[in-house]
Parts: C-alpha cells; sequence; structure tokens
C-alpha cells in the first residue's frame, strides 16, 4: 500500500507505486530498506509483471527523488505519522497496528494501481518440509492455520484472512474492495535474486 499523513497529502494526488517518481514527491518518500523480504518480493513482483528493464527504471526514479530508507514498516509508518515523511510504502497492517493504538494519529492509506496491475500482495505462507519430525501433526497445524486458526492474523494482526468463509475484521471491511495484482506468487522467488541486484545497482540500500 502506499500510505501517507494526512495533513500533507491529499489522496486524490496519490494513484500508482511508480508515479511516486514524481519530482513532487522529492524529500517526501519513506521506504523499507532492500534487505526487507517486503521489498524484494515487491520488487520481484514488478520484474515478473512488467520486466527487468522497466522495474529498474521504476526504481531509479524512485530514487532520484531521494527517499529515506528505514528500518522496516513499523518505521515508516512512524515516521510518516511524526510527519518525517508524506509518503510510504508499507504493508497495510503496520498502519492498522499504529491506528488502533491511537486512532488521532494522521495516517491515511491508498489501494495504488487501481487502473493497472492492482495492488501488490503479500501472503503469509506456511508448509511442511519433508524432513519434519512428525509430518502428520505438521500438515493438521498448516490445516488449522488455514481454517480455525486464521483469527490469528484476521483479529490479532488486521490481516486479511485468505480462507474466504473466514469474517474480516470491520476496520478491514471499512477499508472497502480493493483491485489485487492476482500474480502467481510463485513468479516471485525466481526473480528476488534479480530484484536484489537491481535495488544494489539503483543505489536502495
Ligand atoms: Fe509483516
Amino acid at each position: 500500500m502506499i500510505i501517507y499523513n494526512t495533513d500533507e497529502v491529499d489522496p486524490a494526488e496519490l494513484s500508482t507505486y511508480a508515479a511516486l517518481s514524481d519530482p513532487k514527491w522529492k524529500d517526501r518518500i519513506c521506504f523499507r530498506t532492500s534487505t526487507s523480504a517486503y521489498t524484494q518480493g515487491f520488487v520481484a513482483s514488478i520484474i515478473a509483471g512488467e520486466g527487468p528493464q522497466a522495474a529498474a527504471k521504476v526504481v531509479e526514479d524512485w530514487m532520484a527523488n531521494e527517499p529515506q530508507i528505514l528500518a522496516n514498516d513499523v518505521e515508516v509508518v512512524r515516521t510518516v505519522a511524526a510527519g518525517g515523511c508524506d509518503v510510504g510504502i508499507t504493508n497495510h497492517y503496520y498502519v492498522l497496528r499504529e491506528l488502533a493504538q491511537d486512532p488521532e494519529l494522521p495516517l491515511g492509506i491508498v489501494f495504488p494501481n487501481q487502473g493497472t496491475t492492482g495492488t501488490h500482495v503479500n501472503i503469509s505462507g506456511a508448509g511442511v518440509t519433508r524432513s519434519a519430525d512428525d509430518v502428520a501433526a505438521a500438515t493438521r497445524f498448516v490445516e488449522w492455520l488455514a481454517t480455525d486458526g486464521q483469527s490469528l492474523f484476521v483479529d490479532g494482526n488486521f490481516e486479511y484472512p485468505v480462507n474466504r468463509s473466514v469474517e474480516p475484521v470491520p476496520v478491514l471491511r471499512e477499508l472497502g474492495e480493493f483491485r489485487r495484482d492476482d500474480l502467481n506468487v510463485g513468479e516471485l522467488g525466481p526473480n528476488n535474486a534479480a530484484a536484489v541486484q537491481l535495488l544494489t545497482e539503483a543505489g536502495y540500500r
């Protein structure tokens, strides 16, 4: 998601991830570090969707706006809330967690790329390895996470339930429907190394 400081930004100014390269955002952006799996997966998704050259151009154009690169999503959210940046990219639930603590914080969320590829989506995944000591128990645990255990992610952390029979918490329903990038998550892994290299070459540390 693109997040913004509601005192400084009209959400109508925000549209796509790539549009954060507009010079109007110079010195106003906070990103998470390139070592974050979220950053790498996000850039890998741009490579998979639009090709390596287009992805490199997006990242290079962002860097021309001299973003602050922070340690993690929490830092980005808190810096935007404090006015240290006007816009940033984070997962949505980090914003909702801060707002749950303090509803007065000037934080807003925009679903980017609604007219193009859709908003980038992360998943929380689980699997059972071949070397597991107790495959049956581990399988039951993973099945629990996908069913009754969904509330761990949904209620406690404001994540969207992947299981359609589980109700999202009210605060998620209030965010409304949005178009999500339907890129197969299996395309991210093979593009991860290229994403890291691209980020390094663009000076995104
Ligand atoms: Fe997270």
